[in-house]
């Protein structure tokens, strides 16, 4: 087995960085199609609704407009009640291109009652609310470009009806969190998390659908096709019922830890948002902060030094300790002996921060661990970036800096991979993988500042 010594991964020198960003805003201009960003022009040729927020945190750094445009365009999308699709579809591309497509969803028809738009194809379901912290963040990058296109007061009313659909209709528990639907609304699609909750759904016959990513992925990174019988059983039943949160008898219902962590801390971004456009921040803060104490009453497991999802059909706490548990580190204000904590686990046997590439998606000493296949075990950038901020944000300066050096190696190392094997550090799923990309721009951008201001 090969692992990291932490001092064998130093932060790239200047050369070697510039390198890096020019490689990486080439995969980002590549992926570009006039109005958003595909996260891979083969295995997923629409705009993804978290995807897309990640992109919009990198392309801001080389291109602040487009990087607007970015998170307009998916906002654009959005239904009447508020919630942003996690596929909006792109009219051009070939239906079988990628499964589920448009007329799976049937959004237009099916979500008519929840105010699905009637132009744009989209899916039903959701992803991570990564949104308003981007815009925030794009807005930050280039204030007077944003000023003079009106970007944040056209943008908070979609925001704003976004995190009121989560807290809302997605409060299913009425516990003040936020529940997923469907394995890939938290974004973790086939977590060892969901084996459990999933064993209760039948899978749609096998001979019903046509996977698609298996024509541009190894089907050993990929989740297996039980697993996509029961994502297709999941998405049918929801859509069948008029994507109505209250009406869908959901076999699949979850709170989980890093969805809710990114919706707190995009409230708390939505909170700058309304100061800066003159709308009302203290009631963001209040839901911030209202959600941050759901969080930890629900999901804080002190024993093990972590958050677990909670499962709402049984409600119980999901014994599973995975990476959307550390997540909660990014949050604003969480209590210091739970970041100590969170810290401490991702150092320990369980994670082995520094000792491994990045953080694991799952717990290598636990038997479903998986090295390679999707989020059973690889290691993803967009994680690594989140628990960077986490660890920065709680004053783990060390820590967070040999984390960054090892993003942006490994991100040089493997072409923008879209994951890693954590062990050996080698790329896994596709490449030049759009948001590994903007995420690297980010961080190469705090390198940058860090030697102007020495
Ligand atoms: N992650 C899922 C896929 O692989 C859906 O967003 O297609």
């Amino acid at each position: 087995m090969i692992t990291v010594p932490e001092a064998a991964v130093p932060t790239p020198d200047a050369g070697r960085r510039a390198h890096l960003r020019q490689a990486a805003t080439h995969v980002l201009f590549d992926n570009w199609t006039g109005a958003a960003t595909v996260p891979s022009r083969a295995l997923y040729p629409h705009q993804w609704s978290w995807d897309s927020a990640f992109i919009a945190i990198g392309l801001r750094h080389i291109a602040p407009r487009r990087a607007q445009r970015e998170l307009e365009t998916l906002l654009g999308a959005q239904w009447g009640d508020g919630r942003i699709p996690h596929i909006a579809f792109n009219p051009s591309v070939p239906l079988g291109a990628y499964f589920p497509s448009p007329d799976f969803w049937r959004s237009s028809t099916a979500g008519r009652n929840a105010g699905a738009p009637s132009t744009t194809q989209t899916s039903g379901i959701v992803q991570p609310p990564v949104h308003a912290l981007a815009a925030w963040q794009v807005h930050l990058a280039d204030p007077a470009e944003s000023r003079r296109r009106g970007f944040l007061p056209r943008v908070y009313p979609r925001l704003a009806a976004w995190h009121r659909y989560l807290s809302t209709s997605r409060d299913l528990a009425g516990g003040s969190l936020a529940a997923v639907v469907h394995p890939w609304e938290p974004g973790l699609d086939n977590s060892p998390c969901w084996d459990e909750a999933l064993a209760r759904v039948e899978p749609a016959p096998r001979r019903s659908f046509r996977r698609a990513d298996l024509d541009h992925s190894s089907a050993a990174d990929r989740p297996t096709d039980l697993d996509y019988a029961r994502y297709v059983r999941l998405a049918t039943t929801y859509r069948d019922h008029a994507y109505d949160d209250a009406r869908t008898p959901h076999a699949f219902a979850i709170e989980d830890p890093s969805f809710n962590a990114l919706l707190i801390a995009s409230e708390h971004a939505l909170a700058a948002i309304a100061r800066t456009v003159g709308a009302d921040a203290g009631a963001h803060l209040r839901r911030a902060e209202a959600t941050t104490a759901a969080l930890i009453d629900r999901l804080w497991d002190p024993a093990g030094g972590i958050f677990l999802a909670r499962d709402l059909v049984t409600g119980e706490p999901i014994a599973g300790h995975s990476v959307s548990g550390l997540v909660p580190l990014i949050i604003p204000g969480l209590p210091q002996d739970i970041a100590s904590a969170l810290a401490g686990t991702a150092h320990g046997p369980r994670f082995r921060l520094g000792q491994v590439h990045l953080v694991p998606s799952y717990d290598l000493t636990a038997k479903e661990f998986d090295a390679n296949r999707y989020w059973r075990g690889p290691s993803w950038f967009n994680t690594a970036w989140l628990i960077h901020h986490g660890l920065v944000r709680h004053g783990e300066a060390g820590a967070a800096g040999r984390l960054r050096a090892q993003f942006l190696t490994a991100a040089y190392h493997s072409e923008f991979a879209e994951y890693l094997e954590p062990y050996t550090g080698e790329g896994r799923g596709i490449r030049r993988f759009s948001w590994t990309a903007a995420l690297a721009l980010d961080l190469l951008h705090a390198c940058d500042e860090e030697d102007s201001a020495r």
